[in-house]
């Protein structure tokens, strides 16, 4: 039992020594811990004759309860003494500057989406919303396009396992949904969205993408009409100088068809490398709605008639800043993206 008074006194004066946090839980650990000085006691217990047990326990128990409370004590006087270091010499500058606060923003492709609807907003047309999940007889059939006619091959198609069920491959069957909700009103409408299809992935395709629909039914609509819309269109995107090309083209549902470009915005229509030496870039295809499908959205073509146009403003987007990847439109690269 005589070494209990020397390990109390020596553990003591050892406390009294330690002035941080490691050095109390290095004392902790040497006289409190699981394999400290206190439980080495306690398991001596056991080898002791019966006779000595109890007041051995007694004694062993003591110490530890003294050693607790005075390690404690010093614990919190480690703590004051250290609270009162820090607030006498470390200050908190409140002219500080705050942390900024990221600022989102829209996506390029959304700007360049919302500045087309607000031109063609101008000009009178409303957006009509319509479907990305189609049905063959939309997508194609009342757009003039029977199954297994050879021009369908120009829209490489996602299917889905539901037959007949499948991604639009373009705007236009928006045509029809707004025609048969309309008819016989005259119709003037934009319809702005996802499209999808199934081809490789380059820098100039991707399989998914935007296009903007236009759509204007009536009664005495014209090629003119068609013409003054999208030349006014080009020169309020690309500028007021802007001139534009009519080219003969073909789409099932339009007849006549055009494909319509604007002269370069770069060289002025002198060839460069964003025009490809030509002075023309495309920028949509249009034409006057085509007699079937006029009839297939509920329409009488003998007295009604309608201009149509479809374009993709990612495309749109590319040729205004010159961009040469589409890929990074939805790559979401913030190197990217941060630019616009
Ligand atoms: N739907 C066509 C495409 O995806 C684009 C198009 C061409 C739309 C002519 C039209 C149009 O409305 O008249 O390639």
């Amino acid at each position: 039992m005589s070494d209990l008074p020397a390990l109390e006194k020596s553990a003591l004066e050892e406390l009294r020594a330690c002035s941080d946090e490691q050095a109390l839980r290095a004392w902790n650990s040497k006289y409190l811990g699981d394999n400290g000085a206190i439980k080495l006691a306690l398991k001596k217990i056991g080898s002791l004759p019966a006779a000595e047990r109890p007041a051995y326990g007694q004694q062993v128990n003591r110490v530890k309860q003294t050693l607790d409370q005075a390690h404690q004590e010093q614990e919190g006087k480690v703590k004051q003494t250290e609270l009162e270091r820090a607030l006498a010499t470390e200050t908190l500058d409140v002219t500080l500057p705050g942390r900024p606060v990221a600022r989102g923003r829209l996506h390029v492709a959304t700007q360049t989406m919302r500045q087309i609807l607000a031109i063609f907003a101008d000009m009178g047309f409303q957006v009509y919303r319509s479907r990305e999940v189609e049905d063959d007889l939309t997508n194609f059939e009342l757009l003039n396009m029977p199954p297994h006619h050879p021009a369908r091959d120009m829209w490489d198609t996602f299917h889905t396992t539901t037959p007949g069920v499948l991604l639009r491959t373009h705007t236009s069957p928006g045509q029809i949904h707004v025609m048969r909700e309309l008819c016989p009103e005259p119709i003037r409408v934009v319809l702005p969205g996802m499209c999808y299809r199934y081809e490789q992935i380059t820098t100039r395709s991707e399989i998914m993408f935007q296009q903007v629909e236009g759509l204007a039914v009536g009664t005495s609509i014209t090629m003119a009409d068609l013409k003054g819309t999208i030349t006014s269109f080009a020169r309020r995107v690309f500028g007021a100088e802007r001139t534009i090309r009519i080219r003969s083209s073909y789409f099932p549902f339009t007849e006549p068809s055009i494909e319509v470009d604007v002269d370069c915005i770069l060289c002025q229509g002198s060839g460069c490398g964003l025009c490809k030496q030509t002075g023309w870039l495309e920028i949509m295809g249009a034409g006057m709605v085509h007699p079937v499908v006029l009839k297939n959205g509920g329409y009488d073509p003998d007295k009604f008639s309608g201009f149509a146009f479809g374009m993709g403003p990612q495309r749109i987007t590319m040729l205004k800043y010159a961009m040469t990847d589409i890929r990074l439109f939805w790559g979401n690269d913030l190197r990217f993206l941060q630019q616009f």
